[in-house]
């Protein structure tokens, strides 16, 4: 099997290249990234010499580009993830969302439609629970949950899971699609809430809550997700949508603080210290009250379920980040930087 991983260099598409291409050694996986701020050939080090891994590097909207990759490698099956992703950066530059995940996506589905192995293999569109939108204070999202995505990101995200059910319905491509909750984990880029939050604790950096703090994420352990997409992606039904999410639902406020405690441990700081460094600040336009994911169909069809327990997940990701502080250093460097000061110096 050939496999296409899009974005294999970002946060959750390094943690399912490496699972594929340790998991199969028989695959031979092709991670294609941009590398934009957000991709770090860093994240995978201990796989680049791995037989059966291969990087490209290139854009998804380079329609030309794309097509003669496709041709020369004709893949079984394409995972895709490559994306603009941070709902900020969406608000303040939306062109950029729209030219890769929408453009982006429909050069990747027309590249696999005409040449991709499409009767071995499928296309699996990586998507968001931010599709369906904000929840009030009870309710889940399901998988017949309307669609009514609320930042350009969402909508761009939304567009592309239309694009892959049209090319489905009207193309017969082999397509699957699954929807998730909020990650955290190792690698994730420090513009993120929770990566965010444990640099600014650990620099005695002002932490920036939005609003009041109450709006609720339902976070997952990027691992389970991981495993959840190499679930889907050998076993998922042809034409189907998969939620995945962790039934973990926390308020901003109170992830902030409990980061902030652990910490305090950690860098054996004063019981509260951390704490102090809370800074609520402009909320952001259009913010989601609530996201809450009903897994129950990953469950119930594939046996998914989550491995890591918040608990054990959130100590694993603090450990990471104090252990790793120079790869923060050398992603938060740069373009990075430029960014941070025009997010909230005006805050
Ligand atoms: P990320 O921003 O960390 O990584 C995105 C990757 O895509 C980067 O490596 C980047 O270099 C690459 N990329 C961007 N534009 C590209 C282009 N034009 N051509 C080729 N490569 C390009 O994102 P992430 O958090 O790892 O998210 C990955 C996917 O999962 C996205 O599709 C996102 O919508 C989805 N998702 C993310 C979350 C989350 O909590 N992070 C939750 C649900 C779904
Ligand atoms: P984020 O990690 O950006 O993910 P998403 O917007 O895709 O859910 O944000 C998670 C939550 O944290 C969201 O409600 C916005 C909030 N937030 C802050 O309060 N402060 C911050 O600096 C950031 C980046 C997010």
């Amino acid at each position: 099997m050939k496999i296409l991983v899009t974005g294999g260099a970002g946060f959750i598409g390094s943690h399912v290249v490496r699972r594929l291409v340790n998991g199969y050694p028989d695959h031979q996986i092709y991670n294609l990234d941009k590398l934009t701020y957000a991709g770090n050939l860093e994240n995978l080090k201990d796989i680049e010499s791995k037989q059966n891994y291969h990087f490209v590097k290139g854009d998804i909207c380079d329609e030309a580009f794309i097509v003669s990759l496709f041709e020369e490698n004709k893949f079984d099956s394409v995972v895709h993830l490559a994306a603009e992703s941070h709902v900020d950066r969406s608000i303040s530059g939306p062109k950029a969302f729209l030219q890769t995940n929408i453009l982006g996506t429909a050069n990747l589905l027309d590249a696999y439609r005409l040449y991709g192995n499409i009767s071995v293999g499928k296309f699996y569109h990586i998507s968001t629970d931010e599709v369906y939108g904000e929840l009030g204070e009870t309710g889940k999202f399901t998988e017949t949950t309307c669609y009514k995505p609320n930042s350009p990101y969402s909508a761009s995200k939304a567009s592309s899971d239309h694009l892959v059910r049209a090319w489905h319905k009207t193309f017969n491509l082999p397509v699957v699609i699954s929807n998730c909750s909020n990650n955290y984990g190792s690698n994730h880029f420090p513009e993120k809430l929770i990566p965010l939050v444990i640099k600014n604790v650990i620099e005695r950096k002002p932490i920036p809550v939005y609003g009041e703090g109450k709006n609720v994420r339902d976070w997952l352990f990027v691992e389970d997700h991981a495993a959840a997409i190499d679930l889907i992606l050998h076993h998922g039904r042809v034409g189907e949508t998969y939620n995945i999410g962790g039934e973990n639902e926390w308020q901003n406020i109170e992830i902030v603080k409990l980061i902030c405690r652990i910490l305090d441990e950690k860098l054996n700081r004063r019981i509260g210290e951390s704490s102090e460094l809370i800074t609520f600040v402009k909320d952001r336009a259009g913010h989601d009250f609530r996201y809450a994911i009903d897994a129950s169909k990953l469950k119930m069809e594939l046996g998914w379920k989550p491995e890591v327990t918040f608990e054990e997940g959130i100590e694993k990701t603090i450990d990471w980040y104090l252990k790793n502080q120079d790869w923060v250093q050398r992603v938060s460097s740069g373009e990075y930087q430029h960014y941070y000061e025009q997010q909230y110096s005006q805050r």
